[in-house]
């Protein structure tokens, strides 16, 4: 397994930009215990519906504050309101990290008992936290879709993939991989283009595709329109058999470690403004056809050994710019621009058609301008 170190990519082991970290649906007033970043938190929902994150060890002897299960601490309730109690000697922490109760001590409570909060949000059905090795502020917007609360569109269900033993880069390397379209998925690729500007690294694509559109690969087109919204969270539109849009989120838990979710908002087959129960069932099993492609990539990713030095010929996609994209974000937000230069443009493989206008900067704008 190789590490940030290896891939050369900055001063950061892990990326700075907003990441998925829980399915909402499965966030209550039960704590979980995660891990992402290399570090340890405490999750949980509060009494008022804030989704909580802290960090997980107590500041009083180093208790995990969302592990231990037997505590009469946790028997009789560990959050109360939005805080939470420590399960060995039950100090309490409000939503923002501070202690504010030490049930058996008079003394004024140390200004050093607290745990770092972390800023989440709470979009398209799952938890963002902003993750920055500096601590500064979100730099963009947490990820969204207008198309989310459209209820002509069927709100998809994560598909929790679980933990994938892969850099993120080798993810990454996918957004400029035109090459891999045929082979791997079954696509016969008519035009393909990356561009690379800010946060944002954009795929356009069309073609056919053997298990999105039609058996044979030809006679139906497949237009994707894919953007990775920072480092973790990516949003590609597909027009072909139904109007869909695919969510990847990974994210770092240790060092070449990753946790992978996948989901598919699909509009509503019948057209109606309201998707009703065949809509329903009709992008369950469209969402189940997405996974099994995306699937053809997992079962790459989970095999391969590290790719420190690939060794690209014509007509491979622009990796050296996705790759110079991808650093910014390992690297102090004053260093950027020195990213940016190296990977800001449009490029399309060598005697690959680019997007047509048509196919070109709708639908990533749209999708820029919703997510920020
Ligand atoms: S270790 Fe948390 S209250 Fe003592
Ligand atoms: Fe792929």
């Amino acid at each position: 397994m190789a590490t940030s170190k290896d891939y050369g990519l900055g001063e950061h082991t892990f990326p700075r930009g907003w990441f998925m970290i829980a399915d909402s649906a499965k966030v209550d007033s039960k704590p979980q215990s995660l891990r992402f970043f290399g570090q340890d938190f405490a999750l949980y929902r509060g009494a008022s519906g804030r989704v909580v994150l802290l960090d997980a060890y107590c500041p009083h002897m180093g208790t995990h504050l969302a592990c231990e299960t037997t505590s009469f601490v946790v028997q009789d309730g560990r959050v109360e309101g939005d805080s939470i109690r420590c399960p060995y000697h039950g100090w309490r922490f409000n939503a923002d990290g501070k202690c504010d109760d030490i049930p058996y001590s008079d003394a004024p409570i140390p200004r050093a008992a607290k745990v770092k909060s972390w800023p989440v949000e709470e979009r398209l059905g799952g938890v963002f936290v902003w993750h920055d090795p500096e601590g500064g502020e979100p730099e963009w917007a947490a990820p969204d879709l207008p198309e989310w609360q459209d209820k002509s569109w069927v709100q998809w269900q994560f598909d929790d993939l679980g933990t994938l033993a892969c850099h993120p880069q080798e993810i990454i390397d996918n957004i400029a991989d035109c090459s891999h379209l045929g082979p791997l998925h079954g696509s016969t690729v008519q035009f393909f283009e990356n561009e690379f500007r800010g946060h944002l690294a954009i795929q356009r694509q069309g073609g056919g595709h053997r298990t999105l559109v039609s058996a044979d690969g030809k006679s139906a087109m497949l237009i994707t329109d894919t953007v990775y919204h920072g480092p973790g969270v990516l949003l590609s539109h597909l027009t072909g058999m139904h109007d869909s849009i695919i969510f990847i989120a990974h994210t770092p838990i240790d060092d070449g470690v990753v946790h992978v979710w996948h989901a598919l908002l699909v509009k509503a087959a019948s057209g109606l403004p309201v998707a009703n129960e065949s809509d329903i069932v009709a992008a369950r099993a469209y969402q189940q056809s997405a996974l099994w492609s995306f699937a053809q990539d997992f079962g790459i990713w989970a095999n391969k050994r590290p790719n420190l030095h690939g060794m690209y010929v014509s007509g491979d996609g622009p990796h050296r710019k996705a790759r110079a994209w991808y650093k910014q974000f390992y690297n102090p937000r004053a260093r950027k621009q020195e990213f940016l230069a190296e990977a800001e443009g449009v490029y399309s493989p060598q005697g690959m058609p680019g997007a047509p206008v048509a196919a070109r900067g709708e639908m990533s704008l749209a999708a820029a301008v919703a997510a920020g």
